[in-house]
């Protein structure tokens, strides 16, 4: 099993994605195991998104994903990193297929609704950055079987 991490953006909980959101994510047969909702400091954005520093659009994404709370989870699977970023589509919504999360509800990439880790160091990363070991639960679904 793999787990990656997925941080519902502010304006994804402003528009009241995050339902939509967690049930694409459960019905695809992802598995929840830590989620909390929170506003994220300037020092923890800019920790998250260190590699970018320098990029033309760091502070907007910094104050971007700083303006209000988000969700913040992570999700495990059999191949869970590239699942996820598949139902959540390319980084610029006018690009994301339509039936992605950003082809389907983002508009442009300053606002494009949600955060998924792209590699299994970037997982293992983040999820220590939002996560302290006790807060994710190990457990199996019920209907892991007929996923698997
Ligand atoms: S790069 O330069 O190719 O590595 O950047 P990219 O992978 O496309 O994007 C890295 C993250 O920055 C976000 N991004 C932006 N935010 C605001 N404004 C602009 N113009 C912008 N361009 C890129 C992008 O959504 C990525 O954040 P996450 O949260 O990983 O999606």
């Amino acid at each position: 099993m793999e787990r990656t991490f997925v941080m519902i953006k502010p304006d994804g909980v402003q528009r009241c994605l995050i339902g939509e959101i967690i049930s694409r994510l459960e019905k695809k047969g992802l598995k929840i195991v830590a989620m909390k909702m929170m506003k994220i400091e300037r020092d923890l954005a800019e920790r998250h998104y260190a590699e970018h520093k320098g990029k033309p659009f760091f502070e907007s994404l910094v104050s971007y994903v700083t303006s209000g709370p988000v969700v913040a989870m992570v999700v495990e699977g059999k191949n869970a990193i590239k699942i996820v970023r598949t139902l959540v589509g390319a980084t610029n919504p006018a690009e994301a297929a339509p039936g992605t999360i950003r082809g389907d509800f983002g508009m442009e990439v300053g606002r494009n609704v949600i955060h998924a880790s792209d590699s299994p160091e970037s997982a293992e990363r983040e999820i220590a950055l939002f996560f302290k070991p006790d807060e994710i639960v190990e457990y199996r679904r019920i209907d892991e079987d007929w996923l698997y």
